[in-house]
């Protein structure tokens, strides 16, 4: 199927079924919400408020950088401050399926005020059809699933959720993107996951454990990112490991780098970065991050390994 010929249809679709009700995108800023933002915003216009939640779990800058490429598209958007609601929701939690239930929550709890605030009956979502398979089969919990895992979001959240690229896969994603006009810096851009670096630490999110990973993840997209992996990024292990700075044993932090190729992302193989680019990230971050130690590189392709962490 040519899927850039599938956008009047889909903004045709958005149109009849929203008509002339107000509705909220979710923009995260990543592929599938751009586009979906985008789509949603030829279809009803001004009708359409674009939110980006300030979940505290973005990487370095990401709010900011993302609402002026939509501003120079002419769509204006709110950014709404709510880590400490987040924080506060993952506070105490290791298990990673109860992180990404409390993310999820927290999320739809935060949308739902802002939606119920503006008046709008809609919520424009970015699922594509990877998440409702691996939500189905039961590998993870989605944070944007809902309706596929039968809680009704209206009943419970007190909104409908409309989800226009959900028979897509992320190259049908992206080719979307592209022909509604989004910039390459968003249309072949890495897959980010909903719950954000919260994915990439293992053990409690605190605001402290993510702001290393976040500063590791900079590190690596700074040095990795020109090898046009599918998706590179440091993680946080909650394992402690012993290293030695000015003579004296010092028990710190363990950050993984991950770097795999992927179609879909329904399976991947870890990408072959080169020695070089590797030395230089592992002695940036030991040095740039002093409560780590360590640094290792992750060879597990999925399967048996997912790609996040948790
Ligand atoms: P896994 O870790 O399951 O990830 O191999 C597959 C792809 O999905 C992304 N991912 C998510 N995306 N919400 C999202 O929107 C999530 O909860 C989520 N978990 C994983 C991941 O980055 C990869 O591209």
């Amino acid at each position: 199927m040519d899927f850039k010929n599938s956008v009047p249809d889909r903004i045709q679709e958005i149109k009849n079924t929203i008509g002339e009700e107000r509705a909220i995108s979710a923009l995260s800023g990543g592929v599938d919400s751009s586009a979906c933002t985008v789509l949603a915003h030829k279809a009803i216009g001004d009708n359409l408020k674009s939110i980006f939640i300030d979940d505290g779990l973005m990487r370095e800058g990401e709010p900011q950088q993302v609402q002026g490429i939509f501003a120079d598209l002419g769509i204006k958007v709110d950014i709404v401050d709510a880590a400490d609601e987040f924080f506060a929701a993952l506070k105490g939690l290791i298990d990673p399926e109860l992180k990404r239930k409390a993310f999820r929550n927290t999320f739809y709890s935060v949308f739902g005020r802002e939606v119920k605030n503006s008046g709008a009956r809609y919520l424009i979502q970015g699922t594509i059809a990877a998440d409702i398979i691996e939500t189905k089969g039961g590998i993870k919990t989605q944070h944007n699933i809902l309706e596929q895992i039968g809680i009704d979001p209206e009943a419970g959240y007190g909104y409908k959720v409309v989800e226009p690229i959900k028979d897509l896969f992320k190259p049908g994603v992206r080719e979307v993107a592209e022909a509604v006009g989004l910039p390459e810096e968003i249309h072949q851009r890495m897959p980010f996951p909903g719950p954000g670096l919260a994915t990439r630490v293992v053990g409690e999110v605190t605001p402290e454990r993510v702001a290393r990973v976040r500063k590791a993840t900079t590190i690596v997209e700074q040095e990795i990112l020109h090898l046009k992996p599918f998706q590179a990024f440091a993680v946080l292990l909650s394992d402690m490991g012993t290293g030695v700075e000015d003579g004296k044993r010092k028990f710190g932090d363990i950050v993984i780098v991950r770097s795999v190729e992927s179609k879909d992302a329904m399976t991947a193989e870890p990408s072959h970065v080169p020695w070089e680019v590797l030395q230089k990230v592992a002695g940036r971050i030991v040095t740039e991050i002093p409560q780590v130690v360590r640094v290792a590189y992750e060879l597990t392709p999925k399967p048996p390994a997912t790609i996040e962490y948790i």
